[in-house]
């Protein structure tokens, strides 16, 4: 099978990016990282993809008088690397609905909480001032409303008594780079599709795994 041509969008470190190019490397993975472009020419990211062969693109929003202009220019930047799927990470622009439905079903993005909680910025700080036990990240697909795409992955970790926004961001970043490869690969591989506000997967694909489960605060059957 053709592997699917995959644009990464980012705007800083490009962790994520960085996990999709190295799942990519590997023999068999169904999509090929053809390109990284940034809105932002500082991206430390793009410094990284280039020492690694992939071409690299800088559209930068701060150029362009407005959001349709830029989007313009994006698009352009995306088709010229003949993409057939384009993977948001950290890429920190909101992208207009005309744009997006350009690329419905074949955009994805990385959001670190566990969706449909705490869209936006600031998740973790979210996370902690809800209280909640458990936080994580999700690969969902793009669509107009804002972290509100059809869920296509989740990981789930503890939130522990003494974490700050920092130390849960660091706990939930690993995750990150383990479900968002995953995530592609399912959509490149066609095991997993966007129809209508729900993601379809080939059920024959998918394995029950009972282990991995999360329990927080965890202090065991006595307590
Ligand atoms: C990641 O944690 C990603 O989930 C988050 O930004 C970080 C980027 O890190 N994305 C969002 O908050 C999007 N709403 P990276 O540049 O190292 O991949």
């Amino acid at each position: 099978m053709q592997r699917q041509r995959t644009v990464v969008l980012i705007s800083g470190r490009g962790s994520n990016m960085m996990s999709l190019v190295e799942a990519a490397d590997a023999p068999g993975y169904p999509a090929e990282i053809v390109a990284v472009i940034s809105n932002r020419p500082d991206a430390a990211g793009l410094g990284w993809a280039a020492g690694r062969g992939i071409a690299t693109a800088v559209v930068d929003h701060k150029a362009f008088p407005g959001r349709p202009a830029f989007e313009e220019q994006l698009h352009q930047a995306i088709s010229g690397f003949r993409a057939d799927i384009v993977c948001l990470a950290g890429f920190m622009r909101v992208l207009t609905p005309n744009f997006v439905r350009l690329w419905q079903g074949r955009m994805l993005n990385v959001h670190p909480s566990l969706l449909p909680s705490f869209k936006g910025l600031h998740t973790q700080d979210q996370a902690l001032a809800a209280g909640v036990r458990i936080a994580g990240c999700t690969v969902h697909f793009v669509v107009p409303e804002m972290d509100a795409g059809p869920i296509l992955i989740q990981g789930a970790v503890p939130v522990l008594p003494d974490d700050s926004a920092d130390s849960l961001a660091a706990r939930i970043l690993p995750i990150e780079h383990i479900i968002y490869p995953q995530a592609l690969a399912m959509l490149a591989s066609g095991s997993a599709a966007m129809t209508g506000d729900r993601v379809v997967y080939d059920t024959s694909r998918l394995s029950v795994n009972q282990a991995p489960f999360v329990i927080s605060p965890d202090l065991g059957p006595n307590g």
